[in-house]
């Protein structure tokens, strides 16, 4: 398994757009419209892969001068629970800091929580809805 950055609009990306729809749309009814995904021409677009398939991913977004907002975390089912997300964590959070980020913040889906708080993530704020399904706000400082 390697991890690496891809580029928008790329075969890679498109593999990458099956994975997020297949593991965190589908299952909610819920699709990507094409100004949604327009919209992360500029974003970082982290991927993990095994030879030519996609595993695992993350998209990086601006959020202020001192924080991105870590999003679209998945890894397809049939390899969770081995720690391909810790790795994406692991990556991300490496590339936020070389950077010069300070901060990590992300919308956890409240199913999440527990996986973010591994990585020292603490609850911010109180609960809110988006796309259905209850999240929180997380937050780390990167030191
Ligand atoms: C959440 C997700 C990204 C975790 O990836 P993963 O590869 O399965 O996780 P890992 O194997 O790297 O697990 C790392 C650690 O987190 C724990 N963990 C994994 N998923 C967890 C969860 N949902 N809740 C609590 N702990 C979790 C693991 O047990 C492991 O703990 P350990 O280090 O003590 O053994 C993955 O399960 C997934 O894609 N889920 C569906 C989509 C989703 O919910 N994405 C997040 C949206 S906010």
């Amino acid at each position: 398994m390697g991890l690496k950055q891809i580029d928008h609009g790329t075969a890679e990306y498109k593999k990458m757009i099956q994975l997020r729809n297949q593991i965190l749309r589908q299952p909610l009814g819920l699709n990507f419209s094409d100004q949604e995904l327009e919209s992360e021409k500029n974003e970082i677009l982290i991927a993990a892969f095994d030879e030519e398939n996609i595993v695992g991913c993350c998209v990086l977004s601006f959020q202020d001068q001192e924080t991105l907002r870590l999003r679209q975390m998945a890894v397809h089912d049939s390899v969770q629970g081995k720690g391909i997300g810790a790795s994406i964590m692991s990556f991300a959070e490496n590339l936020a800091r070389d950077k010069g980020y300070r901060y990590m913040i992300m919308h956890a889906r409240d199913t999440a929580i527990g996986f973010y708080e591994k990585f020292g993530y603490k609850s911010k704020g109180s609960e809110f809805i988006e796309v259905n399904i209850p999240h929180q706000v997380m937050e780390k400082e990167l030191v």
